[in-house]
């Protein structure tokens, strides 16, 4: 029977040890409840089992209280600039691995098939430049190739499949090829330029391909971006070519510039884009760190990259300091109708008015979703923290 193993009531225990009575009754209980044979090494169980949920309990009120006390700093420091570091680093999948093999990062360093490969690369570029090209642009492309040393790894992203007939050029042959028809700079640079990928280089310039030279050195660009501590920058524009903003128009009589004034009513904040903390998307030059952070505001089906800018500075803290364009060395700003005429002509319409109409309508969507982030983030803040123009 069920109750063969309880231990037999004994009036005298009960007098020497009043608890004794407890148990018992405890066992017989439980023995009852759950039809076990062993009531004792149930107890154990059970009063196990309530002890951990007790304790969980009170661990978890603890770290209640614990948060509740340390949320409030944070929500302050948050509003007022965002935190540095934002999400945990993400997993290699390398984990199973002994960690003396994993390489996490690569290089765009080409190779040879011989030899030493301690002796591959004779001298290791310090610097990365990619030029989104067609090849009806290979003469102003040859002028922008022979501003940047051997310090710099040259990458061209070709988006009208006509790559073997660079071939015929010494100076191309020094730039690493890739292809694919009718991309745009962004869907490149999103797919083939991912921060571990380009892991060597101290500064990354993701060019279009219609810029005027003319009037740049990329010694001297690198030496004013070091010097003034730009993270994010790019050359300042000659101005009498149709400029959208002001930020972005060079200055005759400075090394740089961090910011500028717009049209009435352009900044709701003089430290914010397109104030300050601003440069466009059209040749911007990135420190390591700041591409890898904006890297990931690079959505994948936004292939025009429209507002991108509006975004950056929440790359680089403080952005109206990190961020500036470089007077002293600008280009010239050719406006070649290029990837626009590899659109498509619909009911009539130019193909590039298609374009524009679709770089538009990304530009809506990335703020959407900006804001919509913003807010999931961080409910307390109103989304528009430091970084959208009034329009
Ligand atoms: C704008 O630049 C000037 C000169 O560099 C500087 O004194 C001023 O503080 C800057 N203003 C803002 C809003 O960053
Ligand atoms: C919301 O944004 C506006 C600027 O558009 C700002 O003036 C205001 O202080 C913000 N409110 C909060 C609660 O952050």
């Amino acid at each position: 029977m069920m109750f063969k193993s309880v231990p037999r009531f004994q009036f005298t225990q009960f007098l020497l040890d009043p608890s004794q009575f407890s148990l018992w009754l405890f066992d017989s209980v439980l023995a009852m409840l759950l039809c076990v044979r062993k009531p004792s090494e149930m107890r154990r169980l059970v009063l196990t089992g309530v002890l951990g949920v007790m304790l969980g309990i009170l661990i978890g009120i603890t770290s209640t209280k614990y948060e509740f006390v340390a949320r409030v700093p944070l929500i302050q420091v948050a509003t007022n600039a965002p935190p540095q570091v934002r999400h945990e680093a993400y997993h290699t999948g390398a984990e199973l691995l002994p960690p003396g093999i994993v390489v996490p990062t690569t290089d765009l360093f080409t190779r040879r098939l011989w030899g030493n490969p301690a002796d591959d690369i004779p001298y290791q570029p310090k610097y990365l430049v990619t030029f989104t090209v067609g090849f009806e642009q290979r003469e102003i492309i040859k002028a922008a190739v022979s501003k940047f040393s051997k310090d710099w790894t040259i990458v061209f992203f070709h988006y009208d499949g006509r790559v073997n007939e660079w071939d015929q050029y010494d100076w191309a042959q020094r730039a690493i090829h890739i292809s694919a028809r009718k991309q745009t700079k962004w869907w490149f640079a999103n797919r083939f330029l991912h921060p571990d990928v380009v892991a060597p280089f101290e500064y990354i310039f993701i060019w279009d391909e219609d810029l005027g030279v003319e009037h740049f050195d990329g010694e001297e660009y690198i030496r004013l971006v070091k010097k003034h501590g730009l993270e994010i920058s790019q050359p300042g524009l000659e101005p009498n070519r149709g400029l959208t903003w002001q930020m972005t128009k060079r200055l005759g009589n400075s090394e740089v510039h961090k910011n500028t004034t717009e049209k009435p009513g352009w900044c709701h904040d003089p430290y914010s884009p397109p104030c300050a903390g601003f440069v466009e998307i059209m040749a911007p030059v990135f420190s390591k760190s700041a591409w890898r952070c904006a890297w990931n505001l690079i959505q994948n089906d936004l292939v025009h990259g429209w507002g991108l800018d509006f975004a950056l500075g929440r790359c680089v803290q403080p952005a109206h300091e990190k961020i500036g364009v470089v007077d002293s060395q600008y280009i010239i700003h050719q406006t070649v109708p290029s990837l626009g005429n590899q659109g498509e002509s619909q009911n009539g319409r130019a193909p590039w008015e298609g374009v524009r109409q679709r770089c538009n309508y990304e530009w809506q969507l990335f703020r959407e979703r900006l804001r919509k982030a913003d807010q999931e983030w961080q409910p307390t803040g109103n989304g528009t923290r430091n970084h959208e123009v009034k329009s």
